[in-house]
């Protein structure tokens, strides 16, 4: 397979409301994350996501575009846009654009001349319109992401329109080869102001079935899922897209795509199937409860590293993964599948960026987990700002239907808003956010979790990633290598292997607060430790003075453990332990 730039990158998420405020007015925005460039180039990475920065009334905070050619008035003008731009580049950081064309906003110009009708106004089929049922009501039961019926009726027009995500976020109609050439050349005129990418934004599902019959319900509503994801056309649509403008300049493609299998991502972001890069799967953040996806349960390490594992096996060599924990959409990692107490917040948010960046695929950072941040202390409902945490309290609690106790723990545990609390630069006043105030309360653990305490400190966080970011940049077999889970019934450690042109790594991470005792494979006797978040185990070939080799050998005579109890050929991991050992075969 041939090598390209963003197998071999390192992708930042910037979120940019939370992210760097330069005017004081409580909003991030682009200067302020021209500002922090510097920043992002001490840690290392490649290429920026920047969630969108388009022209919205912000129902959904920008993922609701009422001018894909305009930037929003909040985040600045087209000129800091082209400013951003520049100073990436000659940084040699990259940008890649949230593209979101599943939906517009209704304030969107297209959206705005269809509602006057169909016949022979051009946009009339910009849209899926539908007529009202006989008695009125919604042309089928589906509900929509955010609440509610995926239907709103449009008195102007006198027929409902299809919405999955907000009312204010009707569906594209891509049936219509007239919002094809739209979207692209709306497309082509990013790449040819000079853009890396795009991450594409509820992409599989693009295309939906012409019929729209009634889902089976869950919960209150019906589901589309059937009709809408990976719908007929997807793929045909895609392909197109990737003739007439992807694969005319040199971009980095990542489709958001729910619902997603290895197998449909092998057509998504197959080597040779002419859509995509790679596409984000989500099985390994999804852990559905009794609240569809409120739920505050843990997803067993077993089932985790079964769903990573798949993904590591079913695409190599077919497609290519991205690796990710965390995004706007997301708690926080550390929160979610480490330890955000005091004793091991550190600790864990090392182990994370360990088990994640040695795997294969292109690694995505998002805001503030390379500096360990947690999810925030909700206390009400009234602490939400997302549209669907707010939705969500209302349909399941004011109803009545579920009782706050039950409910409560689950959305704090899940909400949005966990990672979209602004990002914390230093320990004055709104974290060095900014100097107004925040539109979203600021997480009270700033004075202890920042940006300006940890760059330099060799202990920290942050240092951390400099240093898994700059190992990927030295050893092929961590882009390149085959992967191979050990010990997959072990509900307390990840340890995999790679392999690439005779080069092996071993990661081993432990997820829990408890010391755990792992057997080093004998073929990584001798190995060298490339980094280790561990008190106890030091970096470098793992020899002892003796020459001896010290780990992974039962028959070296002597216990590796140096002193701690533990079988021969064992090692004892740390809580949360994570170490990479790498070995050349000879
Ligand atoms: C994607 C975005 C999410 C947004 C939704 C609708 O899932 O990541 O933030 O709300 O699409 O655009
Ligand atoms: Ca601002």
């Amino acid at each position: 397979m041939k090598h390209s730039w963003w197998q071999e990158a390192i992708v930042y998420q910037i979120y940019p409301r939370s992210f760097m405020d330069s005017n004081n007015d409580g909003i991030g925005d682009l200067q302020g994350v021209i500002r922090r460039l510097d920043y992002l180039k001490e840690l290392g990475i490649d290429v920026i996501w920047m969630s969108p920065i388009y022209q919205s009334p912000n129902d959904d905070n920008g993922y609701d575009i009422s001018d894909y050619q305009a930037i929003m008035d909040e985040f600045g003008t087209m000129e800091d846009f082209d400013q951003l731009l520049r100073e990436a580049h000659s940084r040699g950081i990259r940008i890649v654009m949230d593209l979101v064309v599943n939906h517009t906003s209704d304030e969107h110009l297209w959206f705005v001349e269809s509602r006057k009708g169909g016949g022979d106004n051009p946009y009339g089929d910009y849209y899926i319109w539908r007529d009202p049922k006989e008695d009125g009501s919604e042309p089928n039961n589906w509900g929509s992401c955010f609440g509610g019926s995926a239907w709103q009726f449009d008195e102007e027009r006198g027929q409902y329109y299809l919405h999955l995500f907000s009312k204010k976020q009707p569906d594209l109609n891509w049936e219509n080869p007239r919002v094809r050439d739209a979207v692209f050349a709306m497309m082509t005129w990013w790449c040819e102001k000079g853009i890396d990418g795009f991450r594409m934004d509820v992409i599989s599902l693009i295309s939906k079935t012409r019929e729209m019959p009634d889902g089976v319900v869950r919960g209150l509503y019906g589901d589309y899922g059937p009709y809408c994801v990976h719908g007929p056309r997807v793929h045909e649509y895609l392909q197109e897209m990737n003739e007439r403008v992807l694969s005319r300049y040199d971009l980095m493609t990542v489709g958001e795509t729910p619902g997603v299998t290895p197998e449909d991502a092998c057509r998504y972001a197959g080597n040779d199937t002419h859509e995509l890069n790679m596409v984000f799967q989500f099985e390994h953040v999804d852990v559905p409860g009794k609240y569809g996806k409120w739920n505050d349960e843990k997803m067993p390490l077993t089932v985790l590293k079964g769903i990573l594992s798949r993904w590591q096996t079913g695409l190599y060599g077919k497609a290519w993964n991205s690796l990710f924990w965390d995004n706007h959409d997301q708690p926080r990692a550390v929160s979610r599948f480490g330890n955000d107490g005091a004793q091991y917040r550190v600790k864990s948010a090392k182990m994370l960026a360990t088990c994640l960046h040695m795997l294969q695929g292109t690694p995505y950072i998002y805001q503030g987990e390379e500096l360990g941040m947690t999810n925030y202390p909700f206390q009400s409902p009234a602490d939400f700002r997302d549209i669907e945490s707010i939705h969500a309290y209302k349909e399941w609690c004011e109803s009545g239907r579920v009782p706050h106790e039950a409910f409560w723990p689950c959305i704090v545990a899940v909400s949005r808003d966990n990672a979209r609390t602004p990002m914390q630069w230093d320990d004055t006043e709104h974290a060095g956010f900014t100097q107004g105030k925040p539109w979203i309360a600021v997480n009270p653990n700033y004075k202890e979790i920042n940006a300006r305490a940890q760059i330099g400190d060799p202990d920290s966080v942050f240092c951390y990633y400099q240093k898994l970011i700059a190992l990927r940049k030295q050893y092929p077999v961590i882009v390149y290598g085959d992967y191979q889970l050990l010990l997959p019934e072990s509900e307390e450690i990840f340890a995999y292997t790679r392999e690439y042109e005779g080069k092996r790594l071993l990661t081993v991470c432990s997820f829990t607060d408890k010391e755990a005792e792992f057997i080093v494979p004998e073929e990584f006797g001798g190995a060298e430790c490339l980094i280790t978040n561990a008190v106890g185990r030091k970096e470098g070939p793992d020899k002892e003075s003796s020459g001896k080799e010290a780990i992974g050998r039962e028959d070296s005579g002597k216990d590796a453990c140096s002193g701690r109890a533990c079988r021969k050929g064992g090692i004892r991991l740390e809580a949360y332990e994570a170490v990479v050992w790498y070995k050349e075969l000879a």
